[in-house]
């Protein structure tokens, strides 16, 4: 990915460097030896290649006057002086072109600077949070996802996302599992892979695409109780096997930068950590790119008690192969020192800057570093027209069907007397969840909208209000648990309602970074809401808006009907009433499982069998005394409006020790629809205790009523072996179970021998 110097690049740099043709000529011969980044960086003061090492939050309205100033002042001067590499949450292409500006024509080197952003799920237009896109399985989509984000974000001015997290999560309290791909490793390999493809493109240099970013690096996600930022521990198995799989994925497929993480990973800040940062992911997987900091991180050694000052953490940060720093100031102002006096080797510093120049040339920065300022494409964005379409789309293969009891979904459009409840409905800003930074606040197409989109008549009664202050990203979300106005007008109401809609679940900002939660119900009086309407009338579709896997207990008993819908971007009410109403029969698997209690946290399927695993009469087995051990909803599960047969399933070896793998599936019911076909593999005996499941496999096929798809699948040593306790990718043979169904529970299984 990153290219060979060009041949505009390098004039770029001559010109630049160099303007008597005598000098031109040396300098030529040099780039030919040296490589253009290479001479460049060999031009380069050390306070410039620190400079390229920091990265500034915006502080400054660039079209506007200059600081005279305060802290906004040192950073203008640092921008001046050729001290800033990258700058984060700057957009648009006024501004970008202003501050790139500066740095082109005012710095001595005129190195362009890289514009970084959270571009998570769309950009303008915004598609389902991450978590909620991996639930259709469907990586096609989810990599057009991060194609049109990409593609708008770019048209803004940006050109490197924050993008994709691809941390595994296990636990439902941590609120950043929204951003994710959920609990799997294979399934979010996967993912990681599609949306690093989907936001880079086929070249970097098009300016349409942006660097991605894998990130948290590592084990953000295993925040011990849930909490955000909190430290992680965990064994170098579970490191191997399940923490660094999508990352290495993301690698192999050229992801341009990597950002390390707020946590301690076994006692080690990761942004201090050489062994993850040098020895892994530069050494063993060869990474290429350039590694960020998360926001503060180095500094944050210090709380840590890791560094003892922030020069100390500099030092740490440089020296484990953290190469810019996220608005610690660190580096700028203490490494120069740290290098002088010998506590970080200059070629950490050559290092770091090489990667990050590389990534700048990769972007065509040196060619054109106003590449990405194009002021016609900005002013039409969304940017394709086809946008809404297409995060329509994604939305409604989000949606997951979690209960259908009597075939009470799909409604029918003429269906008279239905009675929508719930402030949710008609919320046209929390579906947009907490990540929407270049979207405007208010613009999801609301449940009522899209029902009124779709002509269907209907009465509302939103109940009393999910929250009483309006929410905000760096705000705590303050729930309305004091006034109840509404609740009975709208219990009221559904006494005489032939069919309701009660649109439940949390407000968007309640889930993201910073938003841990201990509680998995609805907040507010939505459960008691639910219960009393329930008492006056049970024929109630639920539609759960979360951004995280949320307890369903009481609505899985007594509630005929439920959707999970998370937070599904901009079309949101479209593609939910799509799925009410038929026009799209829901296709979405969970990405993680529902647990019936917070007590059962960290929940996931890919467990190990335990020496007991039961169940027994004695109590002496693995297992709560007031709880079941399994999900309400398990890893891979959803329904659809038809049904599916599974048979046939064939498990055979070939030649060099591949199982292959094949089963029936049939449509038994009235509807066309897409099926998951799932396939998990156990290993039976090995050197290291294995999970009872792991996904290896899976493929979405579409079958109309009353066909049989016959799905293959080759399973390969890839799948088949696994990381020890030393790292190391062993297959060992033996016997493996082979299982595949519709979800991680409901299996055919069948045992082969290799
Ligand atoms: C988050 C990162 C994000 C960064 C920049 C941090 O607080 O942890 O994921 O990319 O801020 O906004």
């Amino acid at each position: 990915m990153i290219k060979s110097n060009t041949i505009l690049s390098i004039l770029f740099i001559v010109v630049t460097l160099f303007s008597c043709s005598k000098q031109t000529q040396k300098v030529t011969s040099e780039i030919v030896e040296l490589g253009a980044m290479e001479l460049l960086l060999s031009k380069m003061t050390l306070e410039e290649k620190i400079g390229q090492m920091t990265q500034y939050n915006g502080f400054w309205d660039a079209t506007g006057p200059v600081p005279e100033e305060g802290s906004s002042m040192e950073k203008y001067n640092d921008l001046k002086n050729g001290r800033v590499g990258s700058l984060l949450n700057v957009s648009g292409v006024d501004e970008v072109r202003k501050l790139q500006e500066i740095a082109v024509n005012e710095t001595r080197l005129g190195i362009p600077l890289i514009f970084g952003l959270d571009v998570i799920h769309g950009h303008k237009t915004l598609a389902p949070i991450p978590l909620g896109e991996v639930a259709s399985w469907d990586l096609e989509a989810i990599e057009k996802s991060a194609r049109m984000a990409a593609e708008e974000a770019s048209a803004r001015g940006i050109n490197w996302t924050f993008a994709p997290m691809v941390d595994i999560t296990r636990d439902a309290r941590w609120g950043r599992v929204m951003e994710g791909a959920g609990e799997d490793p294979f399934l979010g390999s996967l993912v990681g892979k599609a949306r690093v493809r989907g936001f880079q493109g086929n070249d970097l240099s098009k300016n349409n695409t942006l660097a991605a970013t894998a990130k948290h690096f590592a084990g953000y996600g295993f925040a011990e109780s849930g909490r955000d930022y909190n430290a992680a521990d965990v064994g170098s198995v579970t490191l191997f096997n399940t923490i660094l799989p999508p990352f290495k994925a993301c690698i192999d497929v050229d992801v341009a930068t990597v950002m390390n993480s707020f946590n301690t990973l076994n006692g080690i800040p990761a942004t201090g950590d050489t062994y993850l940062q040098r020895d892994i992911l530069k050494g063993e997987w060869g990474f290429k790119g350039f590694v960020i900091s998360d926001w503060g991180s180095a500094g944050e050694m210090v709380a840590h008690g890791f560094a003892k000052d922030l020069k100390d953490a500099a030092i740490i940060a440089a020296n484990a192969g953290s190469d810019m720093d996220m608005e610690s100031y660190a580096y700028i102002r203490h490494l120069a020192e740290a290098i002088e006096e010998g506590s970080v080797p200059i070629k950490y510093v050559d290092d770091a800057v090489i990667r990050i120049l590389k990534i700048k040339e990769a972007l065509g920065l040196f060619e054109d570093p106003f590449r990405y300022c194009d002021k016609e494409r900005e002013n039409s964005l969304p940017y394709h027209k086809d946008h809404a379409a297409l995060v329509r789309d994604i939305a409604k293969k989000s949606i997951v069907l979690l209960k259908n009891e009597d075939a009470l979904l799909p409604l029918k459009k003429d269906q008279k007397n239905i009675l929508v409840i719930g402030d949710l409905a008609q919320d046209k800003n929390s579906p947009l969840g907490s990540w929407r930074i270049g979207s405007d606040d208010n613009t999801a197409i609301s449940v009522n909208e899209g029902l009124e989109n779709k002509s269907v008549s209907f009465s509302y009664e939103p109940g009393p209000t999910l929250i009483s202050e309006p929410a905000t990203f760096i705000k705590e979300v303050v729930i309305n648990n004091e006034d109840k106005s509404g609740f009975d007008e709208a219990v009221n109401k559904a006494k005489s309602a032939d069919v309701i809609i009660m649109v439940l679940g949390e407000h968007g900002f309640q889930s993201g970074e910073g938003r841990s939660r201990t509680e998995l119900g609805f907040p507010g009086f939505q459960q008691q809401l639910l219960e009393a309407v329930h008492a006056v009338n049970q024929n109630i579709v639920l539609v759960v808006m979360s951004g995280r896997p949320l307890i369903l207990n009481w609505a899985d008993e007594h509630v005929p009907a439920i959707l999970e819908t998370w937070q599904l971007g901009t079309e949101t009410g479209n593609a939910i009433a799509d799925v009410l109403f038929g026009d799209y029969n829901p296709s979405g698997k969970l990405p993680m499982c529902f647990p019936r209690s917070v007590g059962q946290l960290p929940l996931y399927y890919n467990k190990l069998n335990t020496g007991r695993p039961g169940p027994s009469d004695m109590v002496f087995w693995s297992h709560y005394g007031d709880e079941s051990n399994e999900p309400l909803y398990p890893f891979g599960y959803g329904l659809s409006y038809t049904k599916y047969e599974y048979s046939n399933l064939s498990v055979t070896k070939d030649g060099t020790n591949n199982i292959l793998v094949s089963i029936d599936v049939k449509n038994v019911g009235n509807f066309e629809g897409e099926e998951v076909v799932q396939l998990y593999i156990r290993d039976v005996v090995a050197s290291v205790a294995r999970p009872i499941k792991e996904l290896k496999g899976f493929e979405k096929v579409s079958i109309n009523p009353g066909s049989v798809q016959t799905v293959k699948f080759k399973v390969t040593k890839n799948e088949l072996g696994f990381f020890n306790t030393n790292g190391k990718f062993v297959f060992e043979a033996g016997n493996f179970e082979i299982m595949v169904g519709p979800n991680s529970v409901e299996l055919e299984k069948k045992t082969i021998e290799l």
